[in-house]
């Protein structure tokens, strides 16, 4: 039976950090943010909030879309570059706090791709009937990993988490087709050190801590070609054409990225979600929290065909095609 999207949920801090509010932090402007990025706000976390909280709402709020116990879930692929712990995983944490008792969990690391890789896995988990119910989040805190001093970065990134529950669905509905890919040459263009990764016997912990860094141009260019080429790829691959497309839900990466895609595709404004301007790039969660605006809002009913296509650090890519049929609406 094919897999598809059962239940869907998203959750973000309650703190908005406004582009005004970055004017007193860097040398910035509102306009220079808006003009070149899309980004107006993001939300980020407060101390003492966690991934693992954030990812849970989202992941209950699925649950509740799904109409399932937690009791019914079989794996949980947490898809995070910004665990609370290395280990346990952040997966395991969400699953003791959920009840989800019977669930195996683990995380998955592919940065901004991380929850399109993790649905690629949760599909052919159900479709060889090896799981039932797989509940997949994509939850990050660039916040904790930002460089609250380098405008070049800090501006673009904010915190958030997203859920979907996988499960398996009628002939000719769910997901239809998905594709992965990496190219490591890339790799320095976008990258987080790993905190320990310098450790060495007797060494003291003066290192500081690592961030986010980035060749903004360069990936502005594998973005644009990357959501292009994917998005018609898969297409061509279903034997569908951009006219068949309802919604295209790209990751919330850049406003200027996404245009400059839409435009090659030719595809019209209301053919593309976004939703950057109230998060900036939520990395894994981006996906995930935009198509539940998305469906919320009313922009997906069953019978539609939406494309999601995720980029981001190794570099690595993803796309799925979804036959959407989740009925209705909260
Ligand atoms: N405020 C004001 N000026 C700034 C800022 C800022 N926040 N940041 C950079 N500038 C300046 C630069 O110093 C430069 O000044 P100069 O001309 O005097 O040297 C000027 O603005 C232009 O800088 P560019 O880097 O050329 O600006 P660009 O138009 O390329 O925009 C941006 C930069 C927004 C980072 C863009 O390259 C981009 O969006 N790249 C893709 C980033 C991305 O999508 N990353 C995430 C993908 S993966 C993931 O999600 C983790």
């Amino acid at each position: 039976m094919p897999a598809g999207i059962v239940g869907i949920g998203s959750a973000v801090p309650g703190r908005i950090l406004t582009n005004r509010d970055l004017e007193q932090m860097v040398e910035t402007s509102d306009e220079w943010i808006r003009t070149r990025t899309g980004i107006r706000e993001r939300r980020v976390v407060s101390p003492g909030e966690t991934a693992t909280e954030l990812g849970l709402r989202a992941a209950q709020r699925a649950l509740e879309v799904a109409g399932l116990e937690p009791e019914a879930v079989d794996l949980i692929i947490a898809a995070t570059s910004t665990p609370d712990t290395v280990f346990p995983a952040t997966a395991v944490r969400i699953q003791k706090e959920l009840g989800a008792r019977r669930a195996a969990g683990y995380d998955l690391s592919a940065a901004c791709s991380g929850f399109v890789y993790a649905l690629h896995q949760a599909r052919y988990l159900v479709e060889a009937g090896a799981a039932r119910h797989v509940l997949v989040v994509g939850v990050d805190l660039l916040s904790r990993i930002t460089d609250w001093t380098d405008r070049s970065t800090c501006v673009l990134f904010g915190d958030g988490a997203g859920a979907v529950v996988v499960a398996p669905v009628a002939e000719g509905q769910g997901i239809l087709a998905s594709r992965l890919g990496a190219d490591g040459e890339g790799g320095p263009h976008l990258y987080l050190d790993a905190p320990h990764a310098r450790h060495t016997v007797g060494g003291r912990p003066e290192e500081p801590l690592p961030f986010i860094r980035m060749n903004g141009q360069e990936i502005f260019k594998f973005a644009v070609r990357l959501v292009v080429e994917e998005t018609q790829a898969v297409l061509d691959g279903l034997g569908l054409s951009v006219a068949d497309l309802d919604l295209l839900v790209p990751h919330q990466a850049n406003i200027r990225i996404i245009e400059a895609a839409r435009e090659r595709l030719s595809l019209a404004p209301e053919q593309v979600f976004t939703n950057l301007e109230r998060y900036g790039n939520t990395s894994t969660a981006s996906i995930p929290l935009a198509l539940d605006e998305a469906w919320r809002a009313g922009r997906l009913k069953p019978g539609d065909l939406v494309v999601m296509v995720g980029f981001g650090g190794g570099l690595t890519w993803g796309t799925v095609a979804v036959r959407w049929s989740l009925e209705g609406r909260p």
